[in-house]
């Protein structure tokens, strides 16, 4: 199995941490937080990774992963941040017509979902996750069987409390499901769209993640993110 790992985006709500610097690129505790994504990769045994990122970032990625020497890593190049869709479809290409994982850079699980990813045929899965906050995240609402019935980009009256963590797998009908995607209010071509099109089909299932999972897309979470880190490490438990 293939996987895509995103890492565009403007960080806006880590400005002025972002400014500058890529939010992939920013410190959990001991590693940039990619580096979490690709320890994860390996340790799914996954040997085909595509970093997607921005025209300045990429080169900064290139240089760190310069001699990662345990999974092949190739890059794309996404002009403009237009959304995750629209991240994907530059890794259109490198994908074939391969099944693949999606992977949001700057999400750090802890769950063990090899199982998952080597098992995955048809259809799509998304990592689901329950939390405090549903409205900052894409929402899924589910069946007893774990169907996903409905997903909500950023609801303000969530169905439910489980947040789609930005973890996926996908057959190569993704691609189809793309054509004549019209872009959000909030000017992206989303995920939840192409999801949406697999809920229609009946194909959507939801996994739910057991163990820790942070994004680190505000400050209070990357700090959060990076004291649990530090604490494990100070057990002598590393994170991957
Ligand atoms: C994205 C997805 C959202 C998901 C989240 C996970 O949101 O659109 O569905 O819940 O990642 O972090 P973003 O962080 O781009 O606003």
């Amino acid at each position: 199995m293939k996987a895509v790992i995103l890492a565009g985006g403007e960080g806006t709500r880590l400005r002025p941490l972002t400014t500058v610097v890529n939010k992939h690129l920013l410190p959990v505790y001991n590693k940039p937080v990619i580096v979490y994504a690709i320890d994860k990769m390996v340790h799914f045994g996954i040997r085909e990774v595509m970093i997607v990122s921005t025209p300045t970032a990429v080169p900064l990625f290139k240089a760190l992963f310069k001699s990662e020497k345990r999974c092949r890593i190739s890059f794309g190049v996404q002009p403009q941040p237009k959304g995750i869709a629209h991240g994907l479809l530059v890794a259109k290409k490198f994908i074939g017509k391969d099944n693949f994982l999606l992977w949001l850079g700057d999400g750090i699980v802890e769950d063990d979902i090899s199982r998952h990813i080597h098992s995955f045929e048809t259809g799509a899965k998304v990592f689901i996750k329950r939390v405090v906050d549903p409205e900052r995240f894409g929402v899924a609402t589910i069946d007893r069987k774990h169907h996903v019935l409905e997903i909500e980009e950023k609801p303000v009256q969530p169905k439910s409390h489980y947040a789609v963590t930005g973890i996926y797998l996908y057959d190569n009908t993704v691609f189809q499901k793309m054509k004549r995607q019209p872009m959000s209010k909030r000017g992206e071509y989303e995920i939840t769209y192409v999801n949406n099109k697999y809920i229609e089909e009946g194909t959507l299932k939801a996994v739910f993640l057991k163990k820790k999972w942070f994004d680190i897309g505000t400050f209070e979470s990357l700090y959060h993110a990076t004291r649990y880190i530090r604490a494990k490490e100070q057990r002598g438990l590393q994170v991957q």
